[in-house]
């Protein structure tokens, strides 16, 4: 990390990071901290998301504020996010990070399932928006990042309830910057690839996989969260003030 950029706007900000205690959304959050920026986030796991504001309170950060939420519940999310206001102040930054990519077989898929993935990848990002907007426009302006995915654009197959969320994670994007746009708040979307987290390399990385991977990408390394994480804080710094509205890929050139 210590070849990378700092951002002098990010000190001091206040983020809110979903699904900020494993995967890619720990390293937004360490990314977050290093920039000296005041972080809370939410995540269902418990053990992980404690675990990792140790890890960076003996790495000698400030201690991200962590609240445990299951995104899914609404009321449960709101409540967080005023736990997080009140610990921290007014929210200028939210990083609609958390998902479950969970697989399923078309005919398995049952309404109540339907609707449970939908909550899972799609629609607390709304309302994470609708409750810390307010916060931006009252600052004169902010920065929100969602978290899409490359896998509707590569045509794959397995989990057509996760693929349809996050597809219309770039329609989200594009309807929150055009209301938002007018407030000075910015909002992109951030598209990783085949990122190597735990999850990923514990449940889904095949050496027939890494083969095809390395195949279609055009850079021949696996990525790792750090990449996402690089550059959502180029898109929530003031260095990104002139983009919005927009999807930005980074798969190491696979679509
Ligand atoms: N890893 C990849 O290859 C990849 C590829 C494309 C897109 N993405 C996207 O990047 C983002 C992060 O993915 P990841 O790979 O780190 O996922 P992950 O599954 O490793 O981590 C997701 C985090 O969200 C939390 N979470 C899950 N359900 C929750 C709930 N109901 N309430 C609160 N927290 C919950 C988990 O506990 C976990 O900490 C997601 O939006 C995902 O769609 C990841």
């Amino acid at each position: 990390m210590t070849a990378s950029a700092i951002y002098p706007s990010l000190k001091d900000r206040v983020v809110f990071v979903t699904g900020g205690g494993g995967g890619i959304g720990a390293s937004i959050v360490e990314h977050f901290c290093r920039q000296g920026a005041k972080v809370g986030f939410v995540d269902i796991d418990e053990a992980a998301s404690e675990a990792l504001v140790e890890a960076l309170a003996a790495d000698g950060l400030a201690e991200p504020v962590f609240v445990k939420c299951d995104l899914r519940d609404i009321e449960a999310l709101r409540v967080a996010i005023g736990q997080v206001r009140s610990a921290l102040g007014p929210i200028t930054v939210l990083v609609n990070n958390a998902a479950h990519d969970q697989r399923h077989p078309i005919d398995e898929v049952t309404p109540d399932y339907w609707d449970d993935r939908i909550a899972v990848n799609l629609k607390h990002q709304f309302f994470a928006a609708q409750a810390v907007y307010p916060d931006m426009q009252a600052a004169g302006g902010g920065a929100i990042v969602n978290l899409g995915s490359v896998s509707w654009m590569i045509g794959q197959g397995g989990m057509p309830c996760y693929t349809t969320a996050k597809s219309a994670v770039a329609g989200l994007t594009r309807a929150l910057a055009r209301d938002l746009g007018p407030m000075n708040i910015r909002v992109n979307c951030v598209v990783p690839g085949w990122i190597m987290t735990q999850r990923q390399i514990d449940l889904w990385l095949t050496p027939e996989g890494e083969a095809e991977l390395m195949q279609r990408q055009c850079l021949k390394r696996k990525l790792v969260p750090a990449d996402i994480a690089r550059a959502i804080l180029f898109f929530a710094a003031d260095d990104s003030g002139g983009c919005t509205n927009q999807s930005y890929i980074v798969d190491g050139g696979w679509v």
